[in-house]
């Protein structure tokens, strides 16, 4: 028996990184998963993967692209009973750098995608008589200076989707509907190779070290995905509400 089997889970910017490898984990777990995303190499990256898995093409930013991946979930298992908000970018722009285009453009997916992707399966979670949502967050959303990058934008978005979170916890918590959020640290997924850098190794010795008290002072994305795989399941069931950080030590200075 899974850790999550036969339960059916949304999981949002599956093509790579955090996503991916939750993809792989919840299937290996007996989950039934419907994995999307706004890249078209999304089928590709499922298509090696294990298990009950379909692939949706995704722009969380879009109201009528969550109808689209909610329509594609019932007619392929029935029923929602996860939703993993994994999606994000990060662009790493001070207030000085930042204008009001990449400002909105950022919000838009990073948060505005976490309210729509929520309104999206409540209605569904309801008739079902309970459900998970897990948002993915950062540590950018509980400190700044190195802890976010210098972006001013997606430090907003995160502290934002945090307290989302805290709100829909407490709103629906008499649904049986359950909200919690996770906060990585450096994770080596395409955000952090997107910088420039080729390994996590290189990536390492330029961000890791220095604050990370925990070898190897940068995470892998199934350290992020065996989070969201515990607030997914029924292993979880009186926890709401909280935020999960997984960071190696970064924020315990
Ligand atoms: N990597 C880190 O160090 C780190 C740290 C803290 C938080 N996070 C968060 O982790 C989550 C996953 O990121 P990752 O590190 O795996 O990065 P990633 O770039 O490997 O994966 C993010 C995925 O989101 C997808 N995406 C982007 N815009 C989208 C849209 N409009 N609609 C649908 N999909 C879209 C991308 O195509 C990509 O596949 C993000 O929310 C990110 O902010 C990452």
């Amino acid at each position: 028996m899974g850790r999550v089997e036969g339960k059916t889970a949304i999981i949002t910017g599956a093509a790579s990184g955090m996503g991916l490898a939750a993809v792989e984990l919840f299937a290996r777990e007996g989950a039934n998963v419907v994995a999307t995303d706004i890249v078209p190499g999304l089928p590709d990256a499922v298509a090696p993967l294990e298990g009950n898995i379909i692939s949706v093409h995704h722009d969380v930013a879009d109201s009528d692209s969550w109808d689209g991946v909610i329509s594609s979930t019932l007619d392929a298992f029935g029923g929602v009973d996860v939703l993993i908000n994994n999606a994000g970018i990060f662009v790493p722009k001070g207030v000085e750098e930042e204008d009001l285009d990449g400002w909105n453009r950022l919000l838009g997916i990073n948060l505005t995608g976490v309210f729509l992707g929520t309104k999206a399966v409540l209605p569904h979670m309801k008739a079902a008589g309970g459900g998970s949502v897990v948002n993915c967050a950062s540590i950018a959303a509980i400190v700044g200076g190195n802890g976010d990058g210098h972006g001013a934008a997606y430090s907003a978005s995160k502290g934002a989707v945090r307290s989302f979170t805290k709100h829909c916890a407490q709103w629906h918590a008499a649904e049986n509907i359950r909200f919690n959020s996770v906060h990585p640290g450096g994770v080596f997924t395409g955000m952090v190779s997107s910088m420039g850098f080729a390994t996590r190794e290189e990536a390492t010795a330029a961000m890791g070290s220095t604050d990370t008290p925990l070898p190897p002072y940068m995470g892998m994305p199934i350290d992020i995905a065996y989070g969201y795989l515990y607030l997914a399941s029924d292993e979880s069931a009186f926890v709401t509400g909280i935020e999960l950080v997984i960071d190696g030590g970064f924020i315990s200075h």
